[in-house]
């Protein structure tokens, strides 16, 4: 089981759309996928077509039970997709920092809570929320990789900073297990000029771990207005078909990994 923490605490750049199509298209390719929707704005549960209020139990309960007597299993649901699962979040979670901060290893609750799966999925994707507070903390203790979604415009480049100072303590306090951070360049317009530089930037940044960029587009922006995911809104437009190469590329990470171990790759630039 491979967890992915996807983040950036820019706003608005992607993660969402990325945690719900990648998952989905990794799910078309037979893999079992969990989403753990991670943000108090419950964007994943929307995009998944499911009403965040719906839910009296999320992985906010989870997170903040003292005595851990919130099973994660009770709070994953099925989606219609095959292969395809989800723990919502809803505004309950909005006070999660704070319940969170008189708990005992307070960083570390949803690692925990995510060794305690019973079903053993390939990938369980974490959409984090727009912050680096101790939520994005939990998902980068509980992740194997991160990856950052950058968009491709100006200015992009300057929140990396931030989250590489907090990568670099998460990986300070595991030195046996660091995390990976991979960019992925999302929204790319390659008409303009200032995308591609962006872009190249983006590249030379991450280098070598860096995605295939996800491109602009139109059908992307309409399938999460209609809580589908892009695969079942329209799996041959063009934005389907990045998700699927971005699911490809991620595959051949780990089927990589398998082949020749883990790289360790420490960056603190
Ligand atoms: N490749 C794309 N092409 C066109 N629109 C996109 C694309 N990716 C995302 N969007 C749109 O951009 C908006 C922001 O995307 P999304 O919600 O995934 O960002 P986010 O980083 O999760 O935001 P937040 O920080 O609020 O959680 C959404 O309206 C989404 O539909
Ligand atoms: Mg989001």
């Amino acid at each position: 089981m491979k967890v992915i923490a996807i983040a950036n605490h820019k706003g608005g750049v992607g993660k969402t759309t990325t945690a719900v199509n990648l998952a989905a298209s990794l799910a078309e390719k037979g893999n079992e996928v969990l989403v753990i929707d991670f943000d108090p704005q419950g964007n994943a549960t929307s995009h998944l077509g499911f009403s965040p209020n719906d839910f009296e139990t999320t992985i906010n309960d989870v997170l903040i039970d003292p005595s851990n007597r919130v099973d994660i299993n009770s709070v994953i649901i099925e989606h219609s997709t095959p292969g395809l699962f989800l723990i919502p979040a809803n505004l309950s979670m909005s006070r999660a920092d704070l319940s969170m901060s008189a708990l005992i290893e307070k960083d570390h609750r949803l690692r925990k809570s995510i060794k305690r799966l019973r079903k053993n999925f390939d990938f369980v994707l974490i959409d984090c929320p727009p912050s680096l507070a101790t939520l994005s903390v939990n998902a980068f203790f509980a992740a194997d990789d991160v990856i950052i979604v950058v968009q491709t415009q100006p200015m992009a480049l300057d929140a990396i900073r931030m989250i590489d100072e907090t990568l670099f303590e998460v990986y300070s306090s595991r030195p046996d297990f660091p995390i990976v951070p991979y960019g992925l360049p999302t929204m790319h317009d390659k008409l303009t000029t200032v995308s591609s530089t962006v872009l190249e930037a983006i590249n030379r940044k991450f280098h070598p771990n860096v995605f295939s960029p996800i491109h602009s587009n139109v059908k992307i922006r309409e399938a999460s207005g209609y809580g589908k995911h892009i695969v079942e809104y329209d799996p041959l437009c063009a934005g389907a078909m990045d998700y699927r190469r971005l699911a490809k590329e991620v595959m051949a990470i780990y089927e990589r990994e398998k082949e020749e171990g883990r790289r360790y790759i420490i960056r603190n630039s």
